[in-house]
């Protein structure tokens, strides 16, 4: 299911993200921000576990995420800002990372690096900034998938409803938490009216 954020912080944010004159540290410290606001949507029903803790009233019971369970795994390298930001909040959870390129003629996402730790039974939540035609996407949570996770959640600040479709044809099942869903897709499969490449704003470069 997809759960678009319509908190006005959240769009306040995202609508600085369009604006040329955000620099890249200005640019990655929204996106750290957003990722924040969408692991706390993401999360707001998770059971808590009561763990006995030491007090200044000495040792009493109280509720903490179980953090080992969480597996982040992110798609570099636009995604980068959005686990540093997560896992500093659950700093327990174990991270993952995957390398994909967008194909700039057939617009097709190729696999180029895997480095994700077991998922048996533990909750995955990508993060990547950006849903264009939905390909990366689709392929993560495909990877992913092989590794039988209990369950799958994406976190992304950015999508086109072309690539939002695509989601909600393959993989019904996972749950995805995005601060902005856009108009559309250009006919160069960039989402209009967007933000530009995530990438190429968190890191000064121009492909
Ligand atoms: C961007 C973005 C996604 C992908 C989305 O990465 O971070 O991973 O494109 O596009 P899609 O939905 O059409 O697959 P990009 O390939 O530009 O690499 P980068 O992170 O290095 O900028």
């Amino acid at each position: 299911m997809i759960h678009e954020l319509s908190n006005p912080v959240a769009k306040t944010l995202l609508n600085h993200l369009r604006e040329t004159k955000t620099d890249a540290l200005r640019f990655r410290h929204i996106v750290q921000e957003l990722a924040r606001l969408l692991v706390y949507e993401a999360l707001k029903n998770q059971t808590l576990e009561d763990q006995t803790i030491t007090t200044w009233q000495g040792e009493q019971e109280f509720g903490f995420i179980k953090e080992e369970d969480i597996i982040f795994v992110t798609i570099l390298r636009a995604g980068l800002p959005m686990i540093e930001s997560v896992s500093s909040l659950l700093p327990k959870a174990s991270s993952g990372f995957l390398a994909m390129k967008r194909d700039e003629k057939t617009h097709q996402s190729i696999l180029y690096y895997d480095r994700i730790p077991e998922c048996k039974d533990k909750t995955v939540i990508i993060v990547d900034p950006m849903v264009a035609t939905g390909g990366s996407l689709c392929d993560a949570i495909s990877v992913i998938q092989t590794k039988s996770p209990k369950k799958i959640i994406s976190l992304n600040i950015i999508g086109s409803p072309e690539g939002m479709a695509v989601l909600e044809q393959k993989h019904s099942d996972v749950d995805v938490f995005i601060a902005q869903i856009d108009e559309k897709l250009d006919e160069h499969m960039f989402i209009t009216p967007g933000l530009g490449d995530a990438g190429d704003r968190s890191y000064n470069t121009q492909e």
